[in-house]
């Protein structure tokens, strides 16, 4: 597919996603939400892509829904643009390989909603993130009051959601929210390099090791372990672990079966 807001570029086995209206300041309206689904289910089908990188093109990582598009809505056009938009970041968390949030600068709104469905994210140390929509008189509506708390606890959640004020990335990293904060030049390649790394390892563990923490995030601790056991024997199974474990013994690098149809 041809996509108008975001680009899509090759470096190895990492896919750079690049949210493209710099505008708008990569604003999200509907049309890019539905790109980022496109998006998400021909990197899930291409077996060269082992990790994403996701980032914004020009000053701003995402600086929110589109406020415009916002503008117009009645009641239930906003509450399909919040399912719309629900979709796409699951759409994220849920892709079998890991997408690492490049968040170059501004990330507010559903700008820190999407970088939250990712599962590493990596700041500039010019980003500034934040939940601002009571400002606006709205609440979040990208899963922003359900992923928040996760990530750093209710009292700070609570309190990013209901000031509405951003935090700068070193509040970011002492939060939690963030994973690492780097110079602004170097964003880029650090979140490439993380990506590398992850594409390096056994892609069904990876994928495996995915879904057992989000499927995890959402049961107790006896099914989610479960659901570990069973994942854990599937390694064997699919041989990957057979051959990572021989690897090891051998002094050599794992040749991962990285075709499904193989
Ligand atoms: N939607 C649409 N357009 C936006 C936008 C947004 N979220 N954010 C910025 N823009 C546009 C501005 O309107 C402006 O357009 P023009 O040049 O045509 O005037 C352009 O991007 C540049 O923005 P600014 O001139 O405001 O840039 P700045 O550097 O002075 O300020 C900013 C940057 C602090 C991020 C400011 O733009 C801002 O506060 N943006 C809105 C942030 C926000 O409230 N986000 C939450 C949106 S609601 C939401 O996300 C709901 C949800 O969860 C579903």
């Amino acid at each position: 597919m041809t996509f108008k807001n975001i680009t899509i570029e090759r470096d190895g086995l990492t896919a750079v996603v690049t949210i493209n209206r710099p505008d708008a300041l990569n604003a999200l309206n509907g049309e890019t939400m539905r790109e980022l689904i496109h998006a998400m289910m021909e990197i899930e089908e291409d077996d060269d892509i082992g990790a994403v990188v996701l980032t914004g093109a020009g000053k701003a990582f995402v600086a929110g829904a589109d406020i415009a598009e916002l503008s117009e809505m009645g009641g239930m056009e906003a509450r399909e643009a919040s399912k719309l938009g629900q979709k796409a970041f699951a759409a994220i968390e849920n892709l079998s390989k890991p997408v690492i949030a490049a968040i170059n600068g501004y990330a507010l709104g559903g700008g820190l909603e999407i970088a939250m469905a990712c599962d590493v994210r990596i700041a500039s140390s010019k980003a500034k993130m934040g939940q601002p929509e009571v400002t606006l008189g709205l609440t979040p509506g990208f899963a922003g009051t359900q992923r928040l708390p996760r990530l750093v606890g209710f009292g700070r959640a609570k309190e990013l959601l209901l000031v509405g004020k951003p935090i700068d990335a070193p509040t970011a990293l002492s939060y939690g929210l963030v994973n690492r904060v780097v110079e602004p030049d170097e964003l880029v390649d650090a979140a490439k390099e993380m990506a590398g790394a992850i594409a390096s390892n056994g892609p069904a563990a990876i994928a495996l090791v995915k879904a057992c923490v989000n499927k995890g995030a959402g049961a107790g601790l006896e099914t989610g372990s479960a659901y570990e056991a069973e994942v854990f024997g599937l390694c064997f199974g699919i041989g990957d672990a057979h051959e990572g474990i021989a690897a090891f013994f051998e002094k050599r690098d794992p040749a991962w079966k990285r075709k499904k149809k193989d």
